[in-house]
């Protein structure tokens, strides 16, 4: 089956910061998983460069729009290797080829009779780049979501026929209730959509940066349509002479935050449907990442998590993990270097560095480095049992932390195990070798086990410790605890996550 999932796509005319970030990563997550149970996933990601917030960070920096959105993509696309992301292209809005597609649907859409022309007037924000409804709208005529003051804006432009879409959409909501995940997300795009349905602007006639409008060239594309058709131009370009729309379209799940909601759930299923495309399986949508005080990160309050530090002094793994366990997918979570320390000593460190470094050093000194030959301890083969398809059955909702809760009471399991059978006491007492070769046998695989269906989460610290533990097949189909094992060859390696004193040492060495 295929698997085709995105994330939002970024703006240029900012850098990088801890949501984007935290968004890459958790469909890393779910694109990671999907592949492991041997899917043909797709995974996007990329930049969105049009529009009037780019231009006018471009002008007022004195340089052009295409030379700021060169500089910023670059940022973006530099952070993705950093969190170890593992996405299959990269679309930049930009692209010649992306343009000549969205000119292509749109004209569809065009020729399909859903647009028209006619005059908007409205409260127009800039940094949104998005009329406001009266309903939306603060005090003092302010956008509700950068609480800027709105300008009142009048332009003759092209519009799409939305409101004709309403009795369609319900119809969609009503029978594909996880259309939109979660549910508060689903409640929240019908109830938008049963407030009534208005027509929407879908070009700009002010403005020149962005895609020209083909039947009328004195026009762009209003950028979130130009944005939103990402998903569907990149499939055609992303691969040198082919086209994987077939393969792929449509999207398994479009990931992005609650603040693009709108856009996804309602105007985007609309264009498809007036283009004659499929709509996507799910719009998936994530919380929002609050400072630990509860309040928006900000650097003045001093409340910040800054991924690139993050990421040099304890790895882009621990990053992934920490936002994965802490802020439940489809929740708003609050994040900082106190949370992130704690977790990284408690369960990175103590539970699950602790575990591998036991486990082989004790595979090393008693067994020569030999994993025996042994059936395994019947009452972990009981612990573990209904995991695979536990951890399978949570992916398939996205509850990708739900999941990592799974697997990580297994790796509490084992340390409870080696505490509770002592092997160290075992090597004393020759006559108990087959106990303890048992006892060994069981927490290799157990290891094994759970580091195989981490590895979405930690893939670098995975990989490393699977190759540790004498074994390369990290696919799901071997992640089963087996009732019988033995014949790998394990080695020892430095601490998987070194403490946080030995931190600066371990980042200092090559
Ligand atoms: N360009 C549009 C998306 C177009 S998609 C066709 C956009 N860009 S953005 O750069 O402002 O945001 C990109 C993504 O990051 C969005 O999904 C947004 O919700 C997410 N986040 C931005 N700040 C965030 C947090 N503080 N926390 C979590 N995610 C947040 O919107």
């Amino acid at each position: 089956m295929s698997f085709y999932i995105t994330t939002a796509i970024d703006y240029v005319n900012g850098v990088p910061h801890l949501g984007h970030a935290y968004e890459k990563i958790s469909a890393d997550v779910l694109a990671r998983h999907q592949r492991q149970r041997g899917e043909d996933v797709f995974f996007l990601t990329g930049t969105d460069e049009h529009g009037e917030p780019v231009a006018d960070a471009a002008h007022a920096q004195g340089i052009e729009p295409q030379a700021l959105a060169d500089r910023n993509a670059a940022r973006f696309k530099a952070l993705l290797p950093a969190l170890e992301i593992s996405n299959d292209f990269f679309i930049r809005t930009t692209d010649p080829e992306h343009k000549r597609r969205v000119q292509e649907v749109l004209a569809r859409v065009h020729d399909n009779g859903h647009v028209y022309k006619g005059l908007y007037e409205g409260w127009y924000c800039p940094r949104c780049a998005d009329f406001k409804v009266e309903n939306e709208i603060l005090e003092g005529n302010r956008c509700p979501i950068h609480e800027i003051a709105l300008t009142r804006e009048a332009e003759e432009n092209w519009f799409f026929r939305l409101s004709t879409f309403q009795d369609a959409l319900e119809r969609l909501f009503d029978s594909r209730p996880d259309f939109v995940m979660p549910t508060r997300a689903c409640n929240e795009a019908r109830a938008f959509i049963a407030q009534g349905l208005q027509d929407v602007s879908l070009s700009r006639a002010k403005l020149r940066w962005g895609v020209s409008v083909p039947w009328d060239e004195g026009h762009v594309f209003y950028v979130w349509f130009d944005a939103l058709l990402n998903y569907y131009t990149a499939l055609h370009y992303a691969r040198a002479g082919e086209d994987l729309t077939e393969r792929y379209w449509p999207a398994q799940y479009h990931v992005i935050g609650k603040d693009i909601l709108k856009f996804h759930a309602v105007f985007w299923p609309a264009m498809l449907m007036a283009a004659d495309l499929p709509v996507p399986a799910h719009v998936f949508v994530h919380g929002f990442l609050m400072g630990e005080d509860g309040r928006k990160m900000s650097k003045s309050l001093g409340n910040v998590l800054d991924p690139f530090e993050v990421i040099e002094r304890y790895g882009a793994d621990a990053l992934r993990f920490y936002l994965a366990r802490e802020v439940v997918f489809g929740a708003d979570g609050n994040v900082g270097m106190n949370g992130l320390r704690a977790r990284y000593d408690a369960e990175l460190a103590n539970e699950l560095g602790n575990l591998a470094s036991r486990t082989l050093a004790m595979l090393s000194r008693y067994c020569d480095q030999a994993v025996p030959a042994a059936d395994t301890d019947p009452a972990l083969r009981e612990d573990f049992a209904g995991l695979l398809e536990g951890v399978c059955a949570l992916f398939d909702a996205a509850e990708s932390t739900r999941a990592l809760d799974l697997i990580w009471q297994r790796v509490r399991r084992l340390n409870q195990y080696v505490e509770e059978r002592r092997p160290w006491e075992l090597a004393k007492d020759e006559g108990r070798r087959g106990e303890l070769e048992q006892v060994l046998a069981s927490l290799w695989e157990g290891l094994r086990v759970v580091t195989v269906m981490i590895t979405p989460f930690i893939p670098q610290s995975a990989g490393r410790l699977l190759e540790a533990l004498g074994e390369s097949d990290a696919s799901l189909a071997a992640a089963g605890y087996a009732a019988r094992v033995g014949g790998a060859t394990v080695s020892t390696i430095p601490p998987l996550f070194p403490r946080l004193e030995d931190a600066a040492t371990a980042a200092a060495q090559p």
